[in-house]
């Protein structure tokens, strides 16, 4: 059965963090009907095992496919890194995730080819986006380093906080000792952080926002699979989560830039 292009995009996260990319899909696809769910009963995902991940990957695959989707973005970028395939494989839908589109972006802006990544600790081990960045110039240089205090830290809303400023130069001094002239915000957290990140490298360093490279990559996708939706009226925009949807509202506002209105609870695995 061919998709009809009204059907929406499935987007999921392990939790919160995916608005960003949601966001992003919003601004550059402003009427595509969307779906997003967030794992947040079993978030994060960023610290779990890649077989851990790659199980709760088909869990969140099952719901989005149980919605009708026309294609599924991966907006997480630890299931990225270790479950892309595991994706695809149950989906049998067009699938993107946020890696290759990040990867991509940061080659284009590089111009020394000297670039940093920074992730969840699954993302960084996975070495996804140095294999990405490598595959497409085999000459760069990728130095990358998780930063597992980001996450807890934009989640408290401590995004401008003093903590946040030591915490990034603890993480990112490493990287600008090796004089990187891009970094690459490999996780759905690090783009609320842009405003200190961008003073702790003195604006000096490009940085890559995977979710807005991603939301363009959806886009072209989109476009040559014939699934685009021409309909010029508002979206459906739907979010589900798995725990605490009051949670979910109330701090998802940062990550969207808007309200969410109706967040629904679902229960999903087994
Ligand atoms: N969404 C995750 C990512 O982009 C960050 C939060 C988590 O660890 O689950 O990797």
């Amino acid at each position: 059965m061919s998709a009809d292009v009204q059907q929406p995009i499935g987007v999921f996260d392990s939790g919160i963090g995916g608005l960003t990319v949601v966001r992003a899909l919003l601004e550059q696809l402003p009427h595509e009907n969307i779906v997003y769910f967030g794992d947040t009963a079993r978030v994060p995902y960023g610290s779990k095992s890649p077989q851990v991940v790659r199980e709760y990957s088909q869990d969140d695959v099952d719901f989005l496919l149980s919605k009708n989707v026309k294609m599924i973005v991966v907006a997480c970028n630890t299931v990225s890194a270790v479950a892309l395939d595991v994706v695809q494989k149950r989906a049998h839908l067009p699938v993107c995730g946020v890696i290759i589109p990040g990867a991509h972006e940061a080659v284009l802006r590089s111009p020394t080819h000297r670039i940093g990544v920074i992730g969840t600790v699954g993302t960084i081990a996975s070495n996804a986006y140095t294999h990405a960045i490598m595959h497409e110039c085999p000459q760069a240089h990728v130095f990358s380093k998780a930063c597992p205090l980001f996450v807890p830290l934009v989640e408290e809303g401590w995004t401008e906080h003093k903590v946040a400023e030591i915490v990034a130069l603890e993480y990112l001094f490493p990287l600008l000792t090796k004089k990187i002239d891009t970094l690459v915000l490999g996780c759905t957290h690090y783009p609320l952080l842009k405003p200190i990140i961008r003073s702790v490298t003195k604006g000096a360093v490009h940085l890559i926002d995977s979710g807005e490279a991603t939301a363009a990559a959806v886009k072209a996708m989109l476009i040559e699979q014939e699934l685009f939706n021409p309909n010029r009226e508002n979206p459906n925009v739907q979010f589900f989560v798995s725990d605490a949807p009051d949670k979910f509202t109330h701090i998802g506002e940062k990550f969207l830039g808007r309200s969410l209105g109706v967040v629904k609870k679902v229960a999903i695995g087994k």
